[in-house]
């Protein structure tokens, strides 16, 4: 067989090792990993020798505004940052206009995104209060999980009561499909930034004091129970502080199906860097104090937290430069951002490039039950790419970046390491730091579940659908 491309003497980087390697690659898998003299013929090759060849990075949470808000985002702009960030996989999330809660609303998304994305991508239904009845064929339309909002964030999208939410995940659990939660309770943010208001605060470090860790310590509590009294799979967004630790822990140790992401700013920015940047660092949840980096490190080094992901959330210049922080939309881009800011940790000696692609591919591919075809550099998974230089000095450049939004908090930071070219399923998408013109388009759909354990719905006798049911006969 005569493969379509061998990347040649790079070193390949697993959660278990890191080895030279060549790599061979036919009709967008890997056929081989191994000595460069056992690579079969190929059409191409390229030399990585002295680079770092990792699985894509698969980022589980994305805001690509499509449809809605294009001056923030599309998905050809979002998937053109991801591709040049070494993301080959994107879940997108449903605080789009409308939001993704309904079957037509959904292909609609589809159509969007089949024709503009660059990398693959998974779409997220919205399951509020009044799309509980959606979920099937949401399901059937191919949506990657749920999100649910139990706070209010940028979008709007109101949060369902306790009493919904039980109802939302009995209605999920047989399914199968995980839900991710925006873990913020809406009442006790709500009332701080009303009486926050009413004294007459409207600087940035405001928005701190209305969304202290307690809002997502309760958050996350509840819906872990919610979880085990359902037997729903759910995963924490963006956990932004010590204090979740617990309950995650918790929940976990009682055999909940429970994940969690954070995000790079939770663990490299802090209540010092307000003052700095205002409105730029504004988002839900809030970034914290230098306290919680520490132990938000060290729950990615045991496995609590399971992953890297970015809340790529994308706002113009002008909606993030207000001087009343509450008019300031919440949010900022970092698809583009995380493997560099994440790689110079790296190069500081904090964590080892395997444990980096434990928690930015192959958790997340395990989780969602993408694997073994994503998230790996295996023979028969997908060639999903990244061959990055660790030794790479550059310094963030909002201007540059490829995501539509023009500013983020990184902007002068100095970091190490670069990603130089992005394949997705053997296609290059990002070559030479240059977007490849064929790439538009190439993303497709990832919905199905591959390999996880059965649902295992739990206390169904007692679930609502079971006790309204007309009595038989
Ligand atoms: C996100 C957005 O802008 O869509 N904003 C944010 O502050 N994180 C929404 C979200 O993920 O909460
Ligand atoms: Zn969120």
């Amino acid at each position: 067989m005569i493969a379509d491309l061998v990347i040649r003497n790079g070193t390949v980087v697993t959660p278990e090792a890191d080895f030279i390697a060549s790599v061979a690659i036919a009709d967008g898998r890997i056929i081989a990993v191994g000595d460069d003299a056992a690579m079969p013929a190929a059409a191409e090759t390229l030399d990585a020798t002295g680079l770092h060849v990792l699985p894509g990075v698969i980022d589980v949470h994305v805001h690509f505004r499509d449809p809605g808000y294009p001056h923030k985002e599309d998905f050809g702009t979002g998937t053109a940052a991801a591709a040049f960030g070494g993301v080959t996989t994107v879940f997108d999330m449903p605080n789009t206009i409308p939001p993704t809660g309904a079957a037509d609303v959904l292909a609609a998304k589809h159509a969007i995104a089949s024709a503009s994305a660059h990398v693959d991508y998974g779409l997220y239904g919205l399951l509020g209060e009044d799309t509980i009845g959606n979920v099937d064929e949401l399901v059937a339309g191919g949506v990657i999980g749920f999100k649910l909002y139990m706070g209010n964030t940028f979008g709007k999208i109101p949060s369902p009561s306790t009493g919904a939410m039980l109802e939302a995940f009995e209605v999920v659990a047989p399914t199968g499909k995980r839900v991710s939660l925006h873990a913020e309770t809406n009442s006790i943010m709500e009332l701080r930034e009303t009486r926050l208001r009413a004294a007459g605060r409207i600087d940035a470090l405001a928005h701190l004091a209305a969304r202290p860790a307690v809002v997502a310590v309760e958050a996350v509590s509840r819906a872990a129970i919610l979880a085990e009294w359902t037997g729903a799979r759910v995963h924490i967004l963006h956990i932004s502080s010590a204090a979740e630790l617990r309950p995650l822990a918790e929940a976990r140790a009682r055999g909940v199906d429970i994940t969690g992401e954070t995000c790079p700013h939770y663990m490299m920015l802090s209540s010092e860097d307000y003052a700095r940047l205002g409105g730029v660092i504004r988002v839900n949840p809030p970034v914290r104090e230098k306290s919680d980096h520490e132990p938000l490190w060290r729950a990615l080094a045991d496995g609590l937290i399971d992953m890297i992901a970015t809340d790529h959330a994308p706002h113009a210049p002008e909606e993030k430069t207000r001087n009343d922080i509450w008019t300031v939309d919440c949010g900022f881009p970092g698809v583009e951002t995380q493997m560099p800011l994440m790689l110079t940790e790296v190069a500081r000696g904090r964590f080892s490039i395997r444990d980096y692609v434990r928690w930015s591919a192959a958790n997340p591919a395990r989780i969602w039950g993408l694997a073994p075809r994503k998230g790996a550099i295996r023979p028969g998974a997908d060639a999903d790419i990244a061959i990055v230089d660790l030794a790479a000095r550059w310094t963030i450049d909002d201007m540059k970046l490829q995501s539509r939004s023009k500013i983020t908090p990184w902007h002068g930071r100095e970091v190490r390491g670069l990603p130089l070219h992005t394949l997705v399923r053997g296609r290059f998408v990002m070559r030479d730091r240059r977007l490849q013109a064929d790439a538009r388009g190439w993303g497709r759909s990832v919905h199905e579940i591959q390999n996880m354990p059965p649902a295992a719905p739990r206390n169904v006798d007692l679930s609502l659908a079971s006790v309204t049911r007309p009595p038989e006969g």
